[in-house]
């Protein structure tokens, strides 16, 4: 059976963007997107990110992370440096970052290349966390196989215990970090009525440099 979406369709009014004439930094328009939307309730998880990585295997996959911080000089997540998108950016550090935020009808698109923050970073935010996900990062082997979720569970038992009864310190394991993403492109996009949606690209060109370009929706 086939599932037409024709008539799914609608107007974006909400908003404008217009730099035509005015030159702004990438990462303060971010700042202020971003600021925009979390002060204003537009979004349930306003930090949610698609991020794109090349697989291994050639092809490109696409996962949701958290940002857990931005400024200039790029966008932070965490996760396993084991996982499959760990596993991507040793071979390829190109990556792709996508935020959709439609209740303000704005996506920004960002190209950059990942690198791993340095351990007293990463140090920093896993020791922030609750300690039911620091034990979750200590005993899932992301992205690779188990048998059940029994498997999972009973590992985390066992920490639980070891960690209660032997006073076993919970340690950030070396393959749980983070990345930054360095953009080299940003764009952003507001959508607009008639589907003459604004579209500005940003490419850097040396250390805080960027040039600005508007394109066709
Ligand atoms: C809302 C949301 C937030 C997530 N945040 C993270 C995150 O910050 N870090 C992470 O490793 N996985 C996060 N995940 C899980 C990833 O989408 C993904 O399943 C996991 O990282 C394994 O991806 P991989 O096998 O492609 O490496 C999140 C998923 C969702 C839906």
């Amino acid at each position: 059976m086939e599932n037409k979406l024709h008539d799914y369709r609608k107007s974006y009014e909400k908003f404008s963007l217009d730099l035509d004439k005015e030159n702004k930094d990438p990462m303060m328009l971010f700042t202020e997107w971003f600021k925009e939307i979390d002060e204003n309730d537009l979004a349930d998880e306003v930090n949610a990110v698609n991020l794109t990585t090349i697989e291994t295997d050639g092809f490109p996959k696409s996962r949701i992370v958290l940002l857990k911080s931005f400024s200039k000089d790029g966008f932070i997540f965490y996760t396993n440096y084991n996982s499959d998108k760990g596993q991507a950016i040793a071979k390829n550090n190109k990556v792709n970052l996508s935020f959709f935020w439609p209740q303000a009808e704005r996506q920004v698109i960002i190209k950059g290349l990942a690198e791993k923050v340095d351990a007293k970073e990463s140090d920093a935010y896993f020791y922030s966390r609750p300690k039911g996900s620091q034990m979750g990062a200590i005993v899932s082997n992301q992205s690779h196989e188990i048998p059940n979720r029994e498997y999972l569970e009973d590992k985390l038992s066992a920490l639980e215990k070891e960690v209660a009864e032997n006073n076993k310190e919970i340690k950030r394991p070396d393959h749980w970090g983070g990345y930054l993403i360095k953009p080299t492109e940003i764009e952003f996009w507001q959508g607009r009525a008639n589907r003459l949606h604004d579209r500005f690209l940003f490419s850097k060109n040396g250390e805080n440099n960027w040039s600005k370009k508007r394109l066709a929706p």
